[in-house]
């Protein structure tokens, strides 16, 4: 017998999502390689055996054994592009717009992601992290184990590594693992109105070397992002932002198509960028190259949702070219304030084709690699995190049926369990 951590057993269906290494791609998307009956064994937070509970219970004794009780456990869900963290609120622009404005029309008079950007502005950073906080524990609440966070409520360079801090500081201070993103071409700052080349000259010349120099000091890998959509940053001057972040050393993503199909998601395919986010209006020639490169197409159906929009991430074509598709829920106070993955998963069955299955792969193994942590998230294999869900029901299919409550009993981080409901 073996001495384990943990022994979690009896789940009626052990959601391992086998991987191969790799996200599944195309209509490969869906296999969750369940087992009946399955166990986990944990060891120093580290998944060290999946199989039959029969065969487990025999090779394994655990400090702590966990009865799953016949439900279904899952890999916890990663959430791979919010907007954490920012300050305030913009409910008055959710009533502005449920009479009629559209949100580029309130961001081109000076509200949308300005407003947000005054008030991040004025926190200070331990507002940030206090207003946050509540954020993640609900996120981890609906089962999200990991999750990327944005800057971009800054704009000007101080304010925007005040916002790495507190990605940084949230990160330390409860089980939500963050990957930090420097997204400081998020919008034209007002000072900057009708200037917006020589705002792309300071993100290039101040900037994104501000923010190399925060990734050496505290030993982190930045994603950088750029918001490439008409009236804000086009194709030409996303390519250059992005060009000088690889050069020092970032790694890549970009706001892609989300209004306009600008090209946004080609662009991320030929840099070999990690993700392409968003995806509503891409070209179908663009779609094609998805199925060329190593970007993971990254659907955030809560965003029309909250937008009022009828128009979602081309799912079934992004899978027929080949495509790798992941799921978030851009979490932000500008189109869609959504805490849960649960809720994505919901939306994209109904509004982008998905099946529970696919959308169950899309929100966990594909959500790790669109932020590059595929080796060690996103599946129940041995050898990665022991991030895990035992969820609230015997059956995966009842994910996305079900929406608006919460299907997560139990969220387990790194073998611990973290949250219980
Ligand atoms: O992904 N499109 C740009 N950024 C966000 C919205 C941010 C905001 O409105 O505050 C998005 O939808
Ligand atoms: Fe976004």
């Amino acid at each position: 017998m073996r001495q384990v951590d943990l022994l979690l057993h009896s789940a009626g269906q052990l959601c391992v999502i086998p991987s191969r290494g790799q996200p599944q791609r195309g209509n490969a998307l869906g296999d969750l390689g369940i087992i009946a009956d399955g166990a986990v064994a944990v060891h120093d937070g580290t998944i060290v055996a999946v199989g039959s509970t029969t065969s487990l219970q025999q090779t394994y004794r655990a400090h702590l054994e966990i009865d799953a009780e016949g439900q279904c456990v899952t890999p916890g869900f990663v959430d791979p592009h919010t907007h954490l963290p920012w300050f305030g609120d913009r409910a008055n622009e959710f009533e502005q717009r449920v009479a009629g404005a559209s949100y580029m029309e309130i961001m081109a008079a000076g509200g949308g992601i300005m407003s947000t950007v005054g008030n991040t502005r004025n926190a200070s950073l331990d507002q940030l992290v206090a207003d946050n906080l509540p954020r993640l524990e609900r996120m981890l609440r609906y089962g999200t184990t990991s999750a990327e966070a944005k800057t971009g409520y800054g704009l000007e360079t101080a304010a925007e590594l005040k916002q790495l801090d507190a990605i940084l500081a949230l990160h330390q201070q409860q089980p939500v693992e963050l990957a930090p993103t420097f997204l400081p071409a998020h919008a034209v700052p007002s000072e900057y109105k009708g200037r917006t080349s020589q705002f792309v000259d300071l993100v290039i010349n101040e900037m994104l070397p501000a923010g190399a120099e925060w990734m050496r000091q505290y030993q982190t890998q930045l994603f950088c992002d750029v918001f490439c959509e008409e009236g804000v940053f086009d194709v030409d001057q996303t390519r250059r932002i992005l060009e000088k972040a690889a050069a020092l050393g970032y790694r890549l993503k970009v706001h892609a198509d989300e209004f306009v199909g600008l090209g946004g998601t080609k662009l991320a395919v030929e840099l070999g960028a990690t993700s392409a986010d968003h995806l509503v209006k891409t070209p179908e020639a663009d779609i094609a190259s998805l199925g060329q490169g190593k970007t993971i197409a990254v659907g955030l159906p809560g965003t029309p949702f909250g937008l009022g929009h009828s128009e979602y991430t081309p799912a079934k074509a992004i899978l027929d070219a080949g495509g790798a598709l992941a799921l978030a829920t851009d979490l932000n106070p500008g189109t869609c304030w959504c805490e849960s993955m649960q809720m994505a998963i919901a939306l994209a069955c109904r509004y982008m084709g998905l099946t529970q299955a696919q959308a169950l792969v899309a929100a966990t193994l594909n959500a790790a690699h669109a932020i590059n942590r595929g080796a060690e998230i996103g599946s129940l294999e041995t050898g990665k995190q022991a991030d895990i869900l035992i969820l609230d029901t015997p059956d995966y299919r009842q994910l996305g049926y079900r929406f608006g409550t919460n299907l997560v009993k139990r969220v387990l981080k790194k073998g611990t369990i973290v949250s219980e409901s």
